[in-house]
């Protein structure tokens, strides 16, 4: 128990180590969000979506991510996504199929994690990942996700 979790943060730790170069020198905001959804797709194990939804006219849009294609506009308040967005604050489902409102874009999607994108007390948008695993998340996860996004929300000018 006690290696799994010090592996975990380990790997939380060398990611955003990657990510900190990854990103140094951009500051666009796509270019970025592209990038690390990249690295988290293909760094973390077991996944089947990585990426990103922004906020725009009061609903969050589809950004850069990795996995199949997935629904392109989610209102605040609805699924997780929406509901990440609407408490602005972590959200973590160990079983998708029993979350009210779950938006099912992959049916291999077992279980989600959800991360707000804040920026000065204003929301930008929100990181969702996906997993054919149940309870692929924990609190470690979203421990180590929140500072990759900080590390992220950090490099870019909006
Ligand atoms: N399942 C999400 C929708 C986005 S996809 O998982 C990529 C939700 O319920 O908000």
């Amino acid at each position: 128990m006690t290696s799994q979790l010090t592996s975990k943060r380990d790997l939380y730790d060398q990611l955003a180590s990657q990510l900190s170069g990854l990103l140094a020198g951009e500051r666009d905001l796509i270019a970025n969000a592209a990038n690390f959804s990249s690295l988290v797709f293909h760094s973390l194990p077991d996944l089947n979506w990585a990426g990103f939804y922004f906020a725009k006219d009061g609903e969050l849009v589809l950004g850069p991510f990795q996995g199949k294609p997935a629904c392109v506009r989610i209102r605040i308040g609805q699924g997780v996504c929406g509901s990440g967005a609407a408490d602005r604050q972590t959200v973590i489902v160990p079983n998708v199929h029993e979350f009210p409102g779950h938006i099912a874009c992959d049916s291999a999607s077992n279980s989600e994690i959800v991360v707000p994108l804040m920026k000065d007390s204003r929301l930008i948008g929100v990181l969702d990942l996906d997993s054919p695993l149940r309870s692929r998340f924990d609190q470690e996860d979203a421990l180590g996700l929140e500072n990759l996004v900080r590390i992220f929300l950090s490099s870019t000018t909006s």
